[in-house]
């Protein structure tokens, strides 16, 4: 079997959500405390044994590329300073060179299209795709991807993560079919998947929460998926092709997702994050009891 080496990153929406803050600078590169969103997802890759990145870029990304490079004048100053922890903070998630790249998806067709896209970087091999909108935290320091690999070497599918979501969720996400299939541990044989269902034709709660390991064979299915859900080709429709001729098996999160798709979910991240920083912890507290809710 394979090892998995290579992360999908799409980067290329819009971000209109958050207009105007994304009107020049990608969604991807808001702050959640002291690290761009996508520096979490590309954190975990790292520490999950991930050995090179496929970016899938559009118009005005360009910060991004240079976020995952060196910039050898500020790293200059930061070393003759002896700032060594910040110098540590600004290298340490950059990928080895030729490890690497960058494609564009010109055309906005959907997440499905976007990985799509990726085919001739990919090969013919077990690839990641890891969805920066989605934070993923462990308390524990557990690295969700690293189990997720672990559970696609332990039964040879594909694997996507899930967790459950309150019914009113349900239509913001891809929902998993499970069938008469139940968790055995941490991981549960998938019979179908749905994208963004109604809460009436929802085959359960599990929701899809943007992590997931490929065989190559999804490009496959990827090229006969036609427009779905908002007219767009989506990654959870050729997924619901894979199921019937691979199997497919869902993890189970066993941490937090937190959700920066939206203003909200941004703002709920950024102060669940600040909480796990121990000088910002009793300060953020503090704070957040000194507010008069009531006003
Ligand atoms: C995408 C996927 C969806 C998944 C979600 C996770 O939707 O299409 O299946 O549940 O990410 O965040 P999006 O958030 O791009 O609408």
């Amino acid at each position: 079997m394979k090892k998995v080496r290579k992360a999908v990153l799409p980067v290329a929406g819009w971000g209109t959500r958050f207009l105007p803050a994304t009107k020049v600078m990608p969604k991807e590169m808001l702050a959640v405390v002291d690290r761009p969103v996508i520096q979490y997802a590309v954190e975990e890759a790292l520490a999950a044994g991930i050995e090179e990145f496929i970016f899938v870029t559009g118009r005005g990304k360009q910060t991004i590329e240079n976020h995952f490079d060196h910039n050898f004048e500020l790293e200059h100053l930061l070393r003759e300073k002896n700032r060594l922890e910040e110098l540590e903070s600004i290298t340490r998630i950059i990928p080895d060179e030729g490890k690497i790249f960058y494609t564009r998806q010109s055309q906005r067709r959907g997440l499905g299209h976007a990985v799509l896209c990726t085919r001739e970087i990919v090969g013919d091999e077990p690839f990641a795709v890891l969805l920066p909108d989605d934070i993923i935290w462990s308390k524990n320091k557990k690295n969700t991807l690293k189990g997720m690999l672990d559970l696609y070497e332990e039964k040879g599918t594909s694997v996507v993560l899930t967790s459950r979501v309150i019914d009113e969720n349900v239509t913001r996400y891809g929902i998993i079919d499970p069938g008469v299939n139940q968790f055995e541990h941490n991981a549960i044989k998938v019979q179908g998947f749905v994208e963004k269902p109604t809460l009436k034709d929802a085959p359960s709660n599990y929701a899809i929460m943007g992590r997931y390991i490929f065989s190559p064979r999804i490009f496959d299915c990827l090229e006969k998926t036609k427009p779905g859900a908002g007219q767009e080709i989506q990654l959870t429709d050729a997924m619901a092709k894979l199921v019937k001729s691979d199997g497919f098996n869902a993890y189970l999160l066993d941490g937090e997702h937190l959700d920066c798709g939206d203003k909200a979910g941004y703002v709920k991240a950024t102060i669940y994050m600040a909480l796990q920083k121990p000088h910002l912890r009793d300060d953020i507290i503090e704070y957040i009891k000194s507010l008069d809710l009531t006003k």
